[in-house]
């Protein structure tokens, strides 16, 4: 991405990564991600907010030396590396600069890059760093997503750099969120991804915030935010203990017996007027997956047995569910077997992290019998109830 200015004095100069289709081997890019860094010219000292990831070091390199300005200040909001990981080569390139941080952060940088002491200034939980006629504001916003996240926040112009609260991962050559369906899905799907195992204490720090009177939302990742509300409200939202009339159904079928429940409990619910949400696990899109986790109310893991535990896909997804630990209410578990099962044990036990009320496991032996369709029948109308 060139420099982009963003107020008199404060310019974009992070990067783009078009190409990036994953993220900790894990999470699925579609979209790509940026890394978003920013600088910041004062009367009389000059700050870059976050770096970029490594790969991307030297189109944060050409922005800088097209502004040609001296950095005093590197201030490292968050030590992952996606953010920090530039910030060697910079101390190389601006020797004199110091990489202002909070002491939580100040350890992860140091074991990660090996940063020396003398390059450090540690700063309190909102302190402030003058500039000359602009200052900087540290706020301290543990376990957003790591307990050394913070953001900072720039007066006169009330701009909120987040890193990655608030962040999205999309490539996008607008530099603010105009289409908000598309940025919403795509900060859904991030919140769900990074942010969902902290719910509380995301609450917590949105509540710190509400003190704070913000403008725009600059975060590490995706399109700014110049009408701040949109995503304030998401995050209250999604935080909240609210969930909707949703059931989200993860699948694996091998000779098509449980493919065969899940269909049947499908329609069943649709009849009954719920929302649902089938995932085939053996061809799912993860991030749409785990979205819809955000505010279901009711997952149903269906599964076939595989030498007496739930398949493989199914027990990596259930892993995965259960660290990123979505407010669901209520958790039922289908499926098939030939000669015995002890599936629903196994993902109970895979489940521990969740708070929640267990409906009618149903096992099935070989194809589903009328009389076992009836179970499914039966389970569709106690989620019903649930949902009520
Ligand atoms: Fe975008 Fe936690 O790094």
């Amino acid at each position: 991405m060139p420099l982009r200015r963003i107020k008199e004095g404060v310019y974009y100069v992070g990067a783009l990564d078009w190409d990036r289709r994953m993220f900790d081997e894990l999470i699925p890019l579609p979209q790509g991600t940026s890394y978003n860094s920013y600088f910041i010219q004062g009367t009389e000292k000059n700050a870059l907010i976050d770096t970029v990831d490594p790969e991307k070091t030297y189109e944060l390199l050409n922005n800088l030396h097209e502004l040609d300005l001296k950095i005093d200040y590197i201030v490292a909001n968050h030590a992952e590396q996606d953010h920090s990981g530039s910030i060697p080569i910079l101390l190389d390139e601006y020797p004199d600069s110091l990489v202002v941080t909070n002491p939580k952060c100040r350890e992860l940088l140091k074991n990660f890059l090996f940063i020396a002491d003398d390059k450090f200034k540690t700063i309190e939980d909102r302190e402030t760093l003058s500039l000359g006629d602009k200052t900087l504001e540290f706020i301290y916003t543990p376990w957003v997503h790591w307990p050394d996240t913070m953001v900072t926040y720039l007066s006169p112009y009330k701009i909120l750099f987040s890193c990655d609260f608030f962040g999205s991962h999309i490539a996008n050559s607008e530099l603010y969120a105009h289409n908000i369906d598309e940025i919403h899905s795509a900060a859904k799907k991030y919140y769900a991804e990074i942010m969902m195992p902290f719910r509380s204490m995301i609450k917590k720090n949105l509540l710190k915030l509400s003190e704070v009177d913000i403008s725009m939302i600059a975060p590490s990742h995706g399109p700014l935010y110049s009408s701040p509300q949109d995503i304030l409200d998401s995050y209250q939202e999604w935080t909240s203990d609210e969930t909707s009339n949703l059931v989200v159904i993860p699948y694996v079928s091998m000779h098509g017996s449980t493919k065969t429940m899940v269909e049947f409990l499908v329609n069943s619910l649709i009849k009954k007027g719920l929302n649902v949400k089938p995932y085939n696990l053996a061809q799912i899109d993860l991030g749409d997956f785990l979205s819809s986790l955000v505010d279901a109310s009711t997952l149903v893991i269906a599964s076939p047995t595989v030498l007496t535990g739930p398949h493989p896909l199914t027990v990596s997804n259930t892993y995965l569910i259960n660290i990123l630990r979505p407010k669901l209410k209520y958790v039922a578990i289908i499926g098939s077997f030939g000669w015995g099962s002890r599936m629903e044990d196994i993902i109970k036990t895979e489940l521990s992290n969740l708070k929640v009320e267990y409906l009618d496991s149903i096992s099935i032996k070989g194809l589903p019998s009328k009389e076992d369709l009836d179970k499914i029948d039966y389970l569709a109308d106690q989620i019903l109830e649930k949902h009520r």
